[in-house]
């Protein structure tokens, strides 16, 4: 797929490597639970993706629920701001929730959830990222299962965004903007 006017998309991660790699991460995390069921969280809208190939190669029992949040805005800067725009449909209470993210930034976002979430009281609670870049981490938060640790650049695709584009791109690309 051509970026629009000028925007510039370059492969980083191809659609059998995310696939292959998604089937990885539903292994440790049915290692980890083994036996038990897994109430998987996925943070609206970029993680929906991620979660839906996820949830598909686990093999054990689960329920899924949604929450979301805005962060970024339309741009590519963060606000530094989280402000929770859907709740979730039910309880936690002793549950082994993971809670699906797209992409691990600066980590603002993850950890005002954790936070939210650690208040519900589940029995435990982790974090599944796709990507991880630890270069941009201004919250001291790390994820317990990481796809793909990505250098410092500007992605989308395979759920991420731009301004609401580029989430249906198989691949996951690196997003260059052309000069203002
Ligand atoms: P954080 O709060 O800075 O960790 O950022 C988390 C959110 O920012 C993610 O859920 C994404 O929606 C968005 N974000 C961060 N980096 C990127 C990126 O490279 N591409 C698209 N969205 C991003
Ligand atoms: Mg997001």
């Amino acid at each position: 797929m051509k970026g629009r006017e000028g925007e510039h998309l370059k492969i980083l991660l191809r659609h059998g490597a995310i696939q292959k790699r998604v089937r990885g991460v539903a292994k440790e995390i049915a290692r980890d639970f083994r036996g038990e069921r897994v109430h998987l969280i996925g943070v609206l809208k970029g993680a929906c993706i991620f979660l839906s190939d996820l949830v598909r190669e686990m093999d054990l029992e689960t329920s899924i629920d949604f929450m979301a949040v805005a962060s970024y805005g339309k741009g590519k800067e963060t606000s530094g701001q989280v402000r929770l725009n859907k709740d979730l449909d039910s309880s936690i209470e002793g549950l082994n929730v993971v809670l699906v993210e797209d992409i691990l930034d600066t980590g603002l976002t993850l950890s005002y959830l954790c936070r939210v979430l650690q208040q519900r009281k589940p029995k435990i609670l982790k974090i599944a990222a796709l990507l991880d870049k630890p270069s941009r981490r201004i919250q001291d938060i790390k994820a317990d299962y990481v796809g793909f640790t990505i250098p410092n650049e500007f992605v989308v695709g395979y759920g991420l965004d731009y301004g609401e584009r580029y989430r249906n791109l198989k691949d996951v690309c690196v997003l260059t903007l052309p000069p203002e």
